[in-house]
Order: structure tokens, then C-alpha cells, then sequence
């Protein structure tokens, strides 16, 4: 809180409404965190995801999920775009929101989704959306989403 009061009155007026406007954009309130570690989104991957996710997104048997050929599924189906960002391993990370939107959008078509334009790529406002609201029930939610994915070929976890 303090180093953004901090940024805010070392601000020009109107650079303050734009933040200010910025931070009403996200219904949960807060303004998105644009800070950048600076990685590209597939190193920010190795470092804080594929420990459990896996290099090439097969997860762990009975553990971590499978992404590859999956994760893209949960775009069709109403609540799983925030779902991608709510679940802990994305919500709880360390990234800023920008650099979780950008891992994300580097992510869907990683793990066989489809390609850059071919989704709506995630913004840090949104991300900072979602991950303002918790995510209660995450096995649950989960399991919800994935029995509204249309008929595709048969899952295999
Ligand atoms: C400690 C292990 C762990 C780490 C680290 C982790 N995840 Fe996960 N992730 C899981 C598990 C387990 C699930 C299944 C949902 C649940 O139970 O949380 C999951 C689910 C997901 C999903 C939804 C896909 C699905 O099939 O449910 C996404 C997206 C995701 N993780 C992204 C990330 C990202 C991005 C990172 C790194 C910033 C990350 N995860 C780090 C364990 C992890």
C-alpha cells in the first residue's frame, strides 16, 4: 500500500486518474500489479510451475493434473477462465498479475491449445480480477468445470 500512495502523489493529476480508473476496472477492486521479474513467460514456468506441472505439462499420476492437450478446454466452458487463474498454483504465485498473464497466455498454446490469437489472451486487469475473488472449492470447481467441456476425445485423468 505504501509504496503506491507513495507512486500516486508523485504523480502528474492525470496519471492519478488513470491509475485510479486502472484499479475500477477490476471489480475485485484492486489495480492490477505491473511489475516484471523481468523472465520470459516459459522461464517464469520452470521456475515456479513445473516442479509439479512437469517440463512438458504432464503433471504427476494421481497428483498434479495433466495440462497438455487439457488446458485449453476450460476456455470453452463458462467460469474457466478464471479458473486458470484462481487455482492456487497460479493465484498463489509469486508472479505479478502481468507476469502471470503473459505465462498464461504462453501456456494455452504450450500445452496444445490453440495458438497465439487463436483465444483471447488475458490481461493484468483481468487476472488482477480474478484473483482479488478466492477460490473455495477448488477440487470441486474443478470437477464442475470439467463435466461442461463439449464431447472431445475421452479424458484420460
Ligand atoms: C505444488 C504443486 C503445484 C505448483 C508449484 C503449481 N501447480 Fe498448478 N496445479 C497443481 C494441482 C494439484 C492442480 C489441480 C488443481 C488443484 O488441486 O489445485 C493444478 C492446476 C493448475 C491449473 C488448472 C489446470 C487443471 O487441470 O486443473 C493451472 C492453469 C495451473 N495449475 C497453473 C499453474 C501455474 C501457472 C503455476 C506456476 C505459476 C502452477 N500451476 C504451479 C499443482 C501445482
Amino acid at each position: 500500500m505504501r509504496p503506491r500512495l507513495f507512486l500516486a502523489a508523485s504523480l502528474s493529476c492525470a496519471t492519478v486518474l488513470a491509475v485510479a480508473h486502472a484499479g475500477a476496472s477490476a471489480p475485485g477492486g484492486r489495480a492490477p500489479n505491473m511489475a516484471s521479474n523481468g523472465r520470459q513467460p516459459h522461464v517464469n514456468y520452470m521456475t515456479e510451475c513445473q516442479g509439479c506441472h512437469m517440463p512438458d505439462g504432464r503433471g504427476i499420476a494421481g497428483r498434479v493434473p495433466a495440462m497438455k492437450g487439457e488446458l485449453y478446454r476450460f476456455l470453452d466452458v463458462e467460469g474457466g477462465r478464471a479458473f486458470l487463474v484462481q487455482v492456487p498454483g497460479s493465484a498463489n504465485s509469486k508472479l505479478s498479475d502481468a507476469d502471470l498473464s503473459a505465462l498464461l497466455n504462453w501456456l494455452i498454446p504450450a500445452m496444445g491449445g490453440p495458438a497465439k490469437g487463436g483465444f483471447t489472451p488475458y490481461t493484468p486487469q483481468e487476472v488482477a480480477a480474478y484473483r482479488g475473488k478466492r477460490m473455495v472449492d477448488v477440487v470441486g470447481t474443478r470437477a464442475n468445470l470439467i463435466a461442461r467441456f463439449p464431447a472431445e476425445a475421452p479424458r484420460t485423468n
